[in-house]
């Protein structure tokens, strides 16, 4: 009988990838928490209709991801494809739209999608996310942005920034109006995505990714040029704040984002080096979606950061820090051992084996390990007070007094 395996597109985390993994949210936890937000955990099932309500029924997620099913009580549920609705269902049945104030909640955790596994492409992923409610200055939207970069600058990783407004209930209609105008003339020449888009989310024909579809695009009307005299003000806004603070960014007026629930502010942060899933994080505000939900009307903006793209660009900038390996030749070097490893391991990982044993299962075992420095003592080294080296990378051997080690 074959073993059972973990399903397609949902990993373990385990060895390094699970250290890079605890060592990213303890220092995204901290950036977070000064910038003033607190730990919010929500349940990673919710109600099929909390998504469809905000990520909006004729989004993909919604349309094509979800993994959905009836539980045994008959409740429609679905595992949650992404944080922000349930952080925003939470914020209105704990009634703090109702107390009104600012309240900034950050999370992390799994989220499931059903899409075609490949590179950057998981069914269960996780998601390092914040919200913000009750701010409607677009100070805050700068805040966002910046503290995102704080993030991606500790872990040393390069991006760009692509920056868009997706305007309000009174410039966004009309300028829908506008496109489909312009889509339906060239409708006859866009693939088939995109004509079914036309009739239920015509925004999301922009983001298309057929080639042909995009240079058909290029004299479209923009949203940018259509923003109503508010959004406009808090466009320009935003973009003197950053210039202000040395962020850089580029306007890319077809970024509309995947889910529904964005007005104004929208934004990606990508990385070209980690393939066709360039996304690193996401976010926008989503001044009316707490309504939308049944709560009081209360302005909200957020991101969430793919933690496993993330981390594959930490990996490419990793240092290969030497990892240690302690083997005694005989018996009476253990104890010797067992001094060197604790000052090695202020700085390095250390490993020291208990057995005695000789030179070729050490390097074997060493290299089981994940060791690429491997350190022995015998009695001519005792006699000596010398230790033999060996770099199992370069395959460098050498002999020195354990005071130069
Ligand atoms: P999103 O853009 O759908 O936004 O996802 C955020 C990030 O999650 C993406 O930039 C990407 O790094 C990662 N991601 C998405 N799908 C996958 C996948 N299948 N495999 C691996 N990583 C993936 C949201 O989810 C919004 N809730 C963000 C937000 C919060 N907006 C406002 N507040």
């Amino acid at each position: 009988m074959a073993n059972i395996q973990s399903l397609r597109g949902m990993n373990d985390i385990l060895g390094n990838d699970s250290e890079l993994f605890t060592y990213f949210i303890e220092n995204a936890s901290k950036i977070a928490k000064n910038y003033g937000f607190t730990y919010i955990e929500t349940p990673i099932l919710e109600e099929t209709a909390l998504f469809k309500r905000s990520v909006g029924e004729s989004s993909d997620i919604v349309n094509k991801e979800m993994y959905q099913f009836i539980d045994k009580g008959e409740n429609d549920v679905c595992l949650r494809p992404e944080g922000t609705a349930g952080v925003v269902r939470s914020f209105v049945q704990n009634k703090f739209d109702r107390a009104g104030g600012t309240y900034r909640w950050y999370y992390y955790g799994p989220m499931f999608r059903y899409e075609r596994p490949q590179k950057g492409r998981l069914r269960e992923f996780h998601q390092f996310g914040c919200e913000v409610f009750g701010i409607d200055s677009v100070y805050e939207d700068a805040n966002i942005i910046m503290m995102i970069k704080d993030i991606l600058d500790f872990f040393k990783i390069g991006f760009k920034l692509q920056l868009n407004s997706l305007g309000c209930p009174k410039c966004m209609p009309v300028y829908r109006d506008n496109l489909v105008k312009y889509l339906t003339n060239i409708k006859e020449e866009l693939c088939e995505d995109c004509n079914r888009r036309i009739e239920t989310n015509p925004i999301r024909v922009l983001d298309c990714k057929n080639e042909k579809c995009q240079q058909l695009l290029y004299n479209a009307p923009k949203i940018t040029y259509n923003l109503c005299e508010d959004c406009n003000r808090d466009f320009e806004k935003l973009k003197e704040i950053l210039d202000f603070n040395g962020v850089e960014y580029e306007i890319n007026t077809n970024l509309v984002r995947g889910l529904d629930y964005y007005s104004k502010t929208a934004f990606e942060f990508t990385s070209n080096e980690i393939g066709a899933q360039s996304a690193i994080a996401g976010g926008g505000r989503y001044d009316r979606l707490v309504e939308f939900l049944g709560g009081r009307s209360t302005p909200g903006i957020g991101f969430a950061i793919g933690i496993e793209r993330l981390l594959e660009l930490v990996k490419m900038n990793q240092e290969q820090k030497d990892v240690l390996y302690l083997g005694a030749l005989c018996e009476e070097a253990l104890n010797i051992l067992t001094k060197i490893a604790t000052a090695k391991r202020k700085e390095y990982k250390t490993f020291i084996e208990y057995t005695p044993r000789g030179f070729g299962k050490h390097f074997n075992i060493a290299e089981k390990n994940g060791a690429n420095i491997v350190a022995l003592i015998g009695e001519n080294e005792i006699k000596e007070s010398t230790i033999f080296i060996k770099n199992l990378t370069t395959k460098e051997e050498k002999t020195i007094k354990i005071e130069d080690f």
